[in-house]
C-alpha cells in the first residue's frame, strides 16, 4: 500500500466504525447522534464545495440548497468516499498550503457524508447553522488587470473541454514583481482551470504551428511551449496568491503573457472574458522567485498496468533553495503524485503527496517555505493507472503510453516556485 491512499483506507475504517457505532444502542451503548444538515453538513458543503457548486459555478448543481443536498445525500458520500469529490488535491498533512481548508476533505469529514447519507439525510435544528465562512478574499486595488481583449464563444469538443490560449497585451515599462496574483474567471460556469505563461521567446503559438502575432489559438497542452514558464494555475476553490514577504516574481517589458483557458461545457455558445488581477513591486525583493521543473524523462507507462510507478532523483549540487509552492503536473493517466527531499542521515521530508486529477490542476502554495540543502535529494515520483478501468483511460484496449507533452502521452513534472541566493 502506497503511503498517498492510505488516507482511504483510513476513510472506509472509519465508515465501518460509523455503522458499528450506529447498531451500537441494542448493546446498551450511548447512541452517536446522526450528523444533521444544519450542524454537520451544510457547513462543509460551504467550504468545500461551494466553490463549484453554487449553482453558478462547473460543478453545476447548487448543493447549498438543502433540498438538492438531501435528494443527493448518497451520491455525495459516494462521490466524496471515492476521492472524486471535492476533486484531488494534495494533502495537508505532507505539508500545509493556502486554501487547503478549502480544497481537500479529510477522513472525518468524509465519513460525516455517510453517515448523514445513511441516516436519511435529516435536516436538523436550523437554530443550530453555523454562519458561513468569511467570502472569498480578492485584491481590491490591483496595479494591473490583464484581461482577455475579448469574450470567447467556448467551442467544446464531443467530451465537452475546449483548451484556448489568449495572448495579453503586455503593458509594463519596466522590470516588475508580482506580490499577489488572482484569477477573476469570466463564467465561472464553464472555467474548469487556467494556467498563466510567459513566453520570453516572443513567439508564443509557435509551438501549436500558428502564425507569428495570433492571439488566440487552440491549445490542449501548455508544455507543447518549451519555453513557456508558468506564473500561476487556477481551479475553482484557488484565491489571491500572496507571494512572501521580500519575494516577487519577475516580469519584463516586451515579455509576452498567456493565458490558458481550460473550459468545460456541455454544449457550445457560453461566453467567457476572464481576467488577472495583480498587486506590482518596481523595486527589486530580496529574493526572486522563479519557476524550475524536475521529473522522470523519458519513460513508457506500459498497457494493462493499474500502478505503473516512475521516479527522478535530484540531487542539489548548487546553492540552498528556497521552496514555496509547486505544481504537480501529469497528464490524463496520471493517478497519484509524491514528492519529498530526502538526505545521507535517512531524514526525509514530504513535499507532495495526494491522488491526481488532470482537470483539476492547482497551483499550491506553502504556509511555509521549505530549504532544499545543498547535497539534499529532491524525489519526484508519479503513479498512473493505464488499466482499462482507469478513470483517464481513452483507449479500449489500452496501449503502451509514452513519455510526450501530447495529452494523449504522459509526463511527470514537479513544477516548483524556487528562489535562490
Ligand atoms: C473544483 C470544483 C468542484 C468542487 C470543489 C466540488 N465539485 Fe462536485 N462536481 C464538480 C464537477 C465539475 C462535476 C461534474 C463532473 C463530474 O461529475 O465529475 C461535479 C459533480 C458532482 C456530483 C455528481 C452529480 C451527479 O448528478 O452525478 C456530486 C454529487 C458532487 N459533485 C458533490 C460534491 C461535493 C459533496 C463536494 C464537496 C465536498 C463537491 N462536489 C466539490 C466540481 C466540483
Amino acid at each position: 500500500m502506497r503511503e498517498g491512499n492510505a488516507w482511504k483506507k483510513q476513510a472506509s475504517r472509519i465508515v465501518f466504525l460509523g455503522a458499528v457505532v450506529a447498531l451500537a444502542p441494542a448493546c446498551g451503548a450511548e447512541p452517536t447522534p446522526a450528523p444533521t444538515w444544519y450542524r454537520d453538513i451544510q457547513p462543509l458543503v460551504d467550504r468545500s464545495c461551494a466553490a463549484c457548486h453554487d449553482g453558478s459555478g462547473v460543478g453545476r448543481l447548487n448543493l447549498q440548497d438543502a433540498a438538492t443536498a438531501r435528494a443527493l445525500a448518497p451520491t455525495m458520500a459516494a462521490r466524496v468516499e471515492a476521492g472524486e469529490m471535492p476533486p484531488p488535491a494534495l494533502d495537508p498533512s505532507c505539508r500545509p498550503y493556502a486554501d487547503a481548508e478549502r480544497m481537500y476533505l479529510g477522513a472525518e469529514d468524509r465519513a460525516r457524508f455517510r453517515a448523514w447519507a445513511d441516516a436519511g439525510a435529516p435536516l436538523g435544528d436550523p437554530s443550530e447553522a453555523t454562519a458561513k465562512p468569511g467570502n472569498v478574499a480578492h485584491i481590491d486595488d490591483p496595479d494591473l488587470v490583464l484581461e482577455m481583449p475579448e469574450a470567447h464563444e467556448v467551442a467544446p469538443d464531443d467530451d465537452g473541454n475546449e483548451y484556448w490560449c489568449v495572448v495579453l497585451d503586455n503593458p509594463l515599462a519596466t522590470p516588475t514583481w508580482i506580490k499577489a496574483i488572482e484569477a477573476v474567471p469570466g463564467d465561472p460556469l464553464v472555467v474548469h482551470h487556467i494556467g498563466l505563461y510567459r513566453d520570453a521567446g516572443h513567439d508564443a503559438g509557435a509551438g501549436y504551428g500558428v502564425p507569428p502575432g495570433t492571439k488566440g489559438f487552440s491549445c490542449r497542452d501548455p508544455v507543447l511551449e518549451l519555453d513557456w514558464q508558468l506564473l500561476h494555475a487556477f481551479a475553482p476553490g484557488v484565491s489571491v496568491m500572496e507571494l512572501p514577504k521580500d519575494t516577487g516574481i519577475r516580469l519584463d517589458p516586451g515579455e509576452q503573457i498567456v493565458m490558458q483557458m481550460h473550459y468545460y461545457a456541455p454544449k457550445p455558445g457560453a461566453l467567457d472574458r476572464s481576467a488577472y488581477r495583480m498587486r506590482l513591486a518596481t523595486e527589486a525583493p530580496a529574493a526572486e522567485v522563479f519557476m524550475d521543473v524536475f521529473g522522470p524523462v523519458p519513460f513508457t507507462v506500459p498497457a494493462g498496468v493499474s500502478q505503473h510507478v516512475e521516479r527522478s532523483v535530484i540531487t542539489n549540487e548548487g546553492a540552498p533553495t528556497t521552496i514555496y509552492g509547486l505544481l504537480p503536473h501529469m497528464h490524463l493517466l496520471g493517478r497519484s503524485y509524491d514528492a519529498w527531499i530526502e538526505d545521507d542521515a535517512g531524514g526525509r521530508a514530504c513535499v507532495a503527496r495526494g491522488d491526481f486529477d488532470f482537470h483539476h490542476q492547482a497551483l499550491y502554495v506553502f504556509d511555509e517555505p521549505m530549504q532544499w540543502q545543498p547535497g539534499q535529494r529532491l524525489v519526484t515520483e508519479c503513479t498512473w493507472d493505464n488499466s482499462a478501468t482507469g478513470k483517464g483511460q481513452t483507449h479500449f484496449p489500452p496501449l503502451d503510453v509514452a513519455w510526450g507533452e501530447g495529452t494523449n502521452q504522459e509526463m511527470c513534472f514537479l513544477v516548483a516556485y524556487l528562489s535562490r541566493p
